[in-house]
């Protein structure tokens, strides 16, 4: 990267590549290298969240320009198998044309516009319900009752217009701009950094979703950093590494940071857990490893740490749910959250265990509403059918997100997130200065999506 790169201060506690150090295998080298541009100290103007005009301009300039993950492609596996992707008032029914074909076709009809389609299904046509037009799945037409009378309309003319279509790691990603560069271009050093991981090798064993009242934004710089869980999560405080963070910002796009798990905060300085304290914390519930393993108390043996022990169990537990040989996978792999942002809305976690899927999506054309969804993505058995998707659940206002049992315990670990969202929208509604101010290192990758925003914003993307 050709800018100046961050100097320091950074949090004096132990650093994330210290602890790479002293694990018991060699990390892969994506978690070696390091990208921290410095991106200054500017204040973020509130604009980027409570302006019904700002977000109007978005629409046009952000979410009709760049590439959005829409589905998973175990959500349609069969040819005809559509899903119906919703954004600021846009629709798409994203189909299996063809065995190895996957289109994204406007879900509008030629004649007098009904969308075509309004949930997921599986269909050889499209037939419109108000009058009847046909369309055959790969968007080319095929019937009209009334042909003697459109004269302007012959078959040729009326295929159903196209989104762009990428894909990568089992993801199905759409742009509705015909110009746009390939997917490739916005995803960077992803496909790279999660060529050991192989998301494409994973089914969903969650997929949740559930509407709150603030800016898509706001919600997802809610997950791009880890110093707010002093506050926000102190249970975890016992094993995991948050003011000291490792942050890297690797194009406009993407952005990452890396929390260790198995070290105490520094934030704790009354008290310095045991191993065995941290281990239990680790397995007890709300960090992923207890989607695997799940004990209310453990030993860890002599002369081993918690990361170790831990990261051993989690080894042993893939191995045998999935048979696949994870003697080389590093300790950081097993436990440390890996979390990679896309921009605009795309956040998905490395390493071998369950991995989080984050997407916020603006909810229709509202600047101050989104549907935050989480998906779960555990690795599949080596041999053997594929295990079935789950099926989306969608959380009604009463429902919290602890009340979906397939989050496990971090469903009350993002309640405790949600409890800030309205009021960070409140509170930005009720600013006195117009200003938000970000952390110089530990909120670059927040920083990063504003300046992106704003590029967008100018045209200089
Ligand atoms: S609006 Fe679709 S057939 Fe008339
Ligand atoms: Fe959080």
């Amino acid at each position: 990267m050709s800018q100046p790169q961050f100097k320091p201060p950074y949090c004096d506690a132990i650093d994330y590549q210290q602890i790479l150090d002293a694990d018991t295998r060699t990390p892969p080298a994506v978690l070696r290298e390091r990208s921290e541009p410095d991106l200054g100290t500017g204040a973020i103007p509130i604009e980027h969240y409570i302006s019904p005009e700002f977000f109007k301009a978005q629409i046009e300039k952000v979410w009709m320009r760049t590439w959005q993950m829409a589905c998973r492609e175990e959500e349609i596996p069969n040819v005809g198998d559509f899903h119906v992707y919703n954004v600021v008032g846009k629709s798409l029914i994203i189909v299996r044309a063809a065995e190895n074909e996957i289109k994204a076709l406007y879900n509008s009809c030629l004649h007098r516009g009904r969308k075509l389609v309004t949930h997921d299904g599986c269909k050889e046509q499209f037939k419109c319900a108000f009058h009847g037009f046909v369309w055959k799945n790969d968007g080319t037409f095929l019937e009209n009752p009334m042909a003697w009378d459109f004269p302007q309309c012959p078959a040729e003319k009326m295929r159903l217009p196209e989104a762009k279509v990428g894909t990568w790691g089992g993801f199905v990603f759409v742009n509705f701009d015909p110009n746009a560069k390939p997917l490739e271009s916005t995803l960077g050093v992803i496909p790279r950094h999660f060529e050991r991981w192989r998301p494409e090798d994973r089914y969903m064993s969650a997929h949740v979703q559930k509407r709150v009242k603030a800016n898509w934004m706001a919600c997802a710089e809610a997950f791009m950093e880890s110093h707010h869980a002093i506050t926000t999560h102190p249970q975890i405080m016992p094993f995991v590494t948050d003011a000291n963070a490792q942050y890297d910002v690797f194009s406009d796009h993407v952005t990452r940071h890396i929390s260790a798990r198995g070290y105490q905060s520094p934030f704790v300085t009354d008290r310095v857990y045991t191993q065995d304290e941290i281990a239990e914390a680790m397995l007890a519930g709300g960090g992923r490893g207890s989607l695997m393993v799940n004990r209310a108390s453990t030993k860890v043996p002599p002369g081993s740490t918690a990361r170790a022990y831990v990261a051993d169990l989690m080894r042993k537990a893939l191995e045998a749910e999935t048979g696949r040989d994870h003697s080389n996978a590093s300790d950081a792999e097993l436990g440390d959250s890996l979390v990679y942002n896309v921009f605009p809305n795309f956040s998905v976690w490395g390493g071998f265990i369950p991995g989080l899927v984050y997407r916020w999506l603006p909810d229709g054309k509202s600047h101050d509403s989104t549907i935050m969804e989480i998906r779960i993505l555990r690795q599949a058995p080596e041999n053997g059918p594929r295990p079935e998707s789950a099926k989306l659940r969608f959380l009604g206002e009463n429902e919290p997100w602890s009340s979906a049992p397939e989050l496990g315990g971090l469903g009350a670990v993002v309640e405790q997130d949600w409890g800030n969202l309205p009021y960070v929208q409140e509170g930005l509604e009720a600013s006195g200065t117009n200003m938000v101010q970000l952390g110089r290192y530990s909120e670059m990758r927040i920083r990063r999506q504003h300046l992106t925003l704003d590029a967008y914003m100018d045209g200089r993307i």
